[in-house]
């Protein structure tokens, strides 16, 4: 399946080009058929000097996230739904980033789909609204810490790591949804 992982990115490099997108990509990376795929929005700057998802601050409070259920990055799977970093330029002249539009995530989508089939996770864990808007017209602030069934797929919609950042009351709502991931996974483990 890797190989397959490997071809499909390729052929989205491809596409991607041919659509204009012609910045780096930022592929998924990590664990075939793992426990958890977690997906974010799009990468930001860290990520696309790195080509790695969630390698900047946001980064680090997902592996945060990750220790909260005992799951290590690297037995986890890491995406975007977005693979290329969207971005202005700011009135000062710096190239700052952006939310994706709807024609960036309409391009990306079905490569993520083809991307979950083949990475095959138990529980897709959809970071912030972006990548729940392909699985629920719901919005993050209703569903947050609820699995629901979706195209197949178990998905669980946390809020996205970067907010608890800027939005500190946010903290105790993450860490209980943290809480009912970690009972759902013991319990899948135990199957
Ligand atoms: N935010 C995201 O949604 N994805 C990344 O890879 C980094 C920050």
């Amino acid at each position: 399946m890797y190989k397959e992982l490997l071809k499909l990115y390729s052929e989205l490099r491809n596409a991607a080009n041919n659509a204009g997108y012609t910045t780096p990509l930022v592929c998924g990376e990590g664990a075939l058929n793992p426990m958890l795929m977690l997906i974010g929005e799009a990468p930001g700057a860290n990520e696309e000097a790195q080509r790695k998802p969630f390698v900047g601050k946001a980064g680090q409070n997902l592996n945060e996230l990750l220790e909260g259920v005992n799951i290590s990055r690297e037995e986890a799977f890491v995406s975007n739904l977005v693979k290329i970093r969207p971005s202005a330029i700011s009135a000062k002249g710096n190239v700052i980033n952006r939310t994706p539009n709807p024609a960036e995530k309409a391009f990306f989508e079905p490569y993520l789909m083809r991307e979950i089939e083949l990475v095959n996770p138990k529980i897709i864990v959809t970071l912030g609204n972006t990548p729940l808007g392909v699985f629920s017209s719901n919005t993050i602030g209703s569903v947050h810490g609820r699995m629901f069934e979706s195209k197949g797929y178990k998905v669980f919609p946390l809020y996205h790591p970067a907010s608890i950042i800027y939005k500190r009351e946010l903290l105790d709502v993450y860490k209980s949804d943290l809480k009912t991931l970690a009972l759902i996974v013991a319990k899948l483990e135990n199957k």
